[in-house]
């Protein structure tokens, strides 16, 4: 239909009507975004991995993780995202009977502490810009970035950072708190029970295990094969409560 045409009779006249009222329908249509059909929510073995995780109370007290394991897990955990590349963390396995009876009595007495096969202190660092040309050197030598853009994630790093304390601390527990989250579902995957942790003494765990000064304990996280008794996932609060659109 050529609704460019002029209409000279009232055939032509009902066809300029229909091109305008499409025009209007197409100019109300434009903005807005599509709403495909309701489909089934998909799923997969991710999906069910971070759906069935519940915080483990009940650990295994006989169970041990060996240092290869516990290895595995942080390298896992370290695959998480982190602001500029920083990688500003650190962890702590609590793995032995001597070290987890110097932690528990700082941790609230948590039982877990003890009982879970190891309880990683989860420390970040205060964000330090100086350290992004060192943190990305193995990137540049990867062939994945090209070495001119280093001192271009160093400037709006030290812009962001500098002599600003409080970022420096967000930054630090941003990062720390992927870092445990990562190392949370992979432990899931592997049958591991998990918890994070902030029921403890920050500033008698950072004395205790000699934390830097730069350094913070932002959580612990017990890690280690469940005993029977562990609620499932609590319910949560539904979507159209904590989800907006824009
Ligand atoms: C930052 C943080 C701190 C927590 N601290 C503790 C803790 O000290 N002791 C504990 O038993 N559980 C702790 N939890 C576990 C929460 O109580 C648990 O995740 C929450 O009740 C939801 O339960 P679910 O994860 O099993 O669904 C903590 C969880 C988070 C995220």
């Amino acid at each position: 239909m050529n609704c460019i045409a002029t209409a000279t009779d009232s055939a032509n006249r009902a066809i300029a009507d229909t091109c305008a009222l499409a025009e209007r329908r197409a100019d109300t249509l434009v903005p807005q975004p599509s709403q495909p059909a309701a489909q089934p929510a998909p799923t997969n073995a991710v999906i069910e991995n971070i759906l069935s995780r519940s915080a483990a109370k009940y650990y295994d007290p006989a169970a041990v993780l060996s240092d290869d394991q516990i290895r595995h897990l942080v390298r896992i955990g370290t695959s998480a995202p982190t602001s500029f590349h920083l990688q500003n963390w650190r962890f702590i396995a609590v793995r032995t009977p001597e070290a987890k009876a110097r932690l528990r009595p700082i941790a609230w007495n948590q039982p877990a502490i003890t009982e879970a096969a190891v309880t990683f202190i989860i420390i970040g660092q205060l964000a330090d810009a100086s350290t992004v040309p060192a943190r990305l050197a193995p990137v540049v030598e990867a062939g994945i970035m090209p070495a001119h853009l280093v001192p271009e994630w160093e400037a709006p790093a030290r812009g962001l950072y500098d002599n600003q304390p409080q970022r420096q601390r967000d930054e630090a527990v941003r990062t720390a708190t992927f870092g445990a989250a990562a190392i949370i579902y992979t432990a899931r995957s592997l049958g591991l029970g998990s918890t994070p942790m902030i029921g403890f003494d920050a500033e008698a765990v950072h004395r205790e295990f000699d934390l830097a000064h730069d350094e913070i304990p932002v959580m612990l996280l017990t890690v280690g094969p469940e005993r029977a008794g562990n609620w499932p996932q609590k319910p949560r609060m539904p979507v159209a409560d904590v989800l907006d659109f824009a």
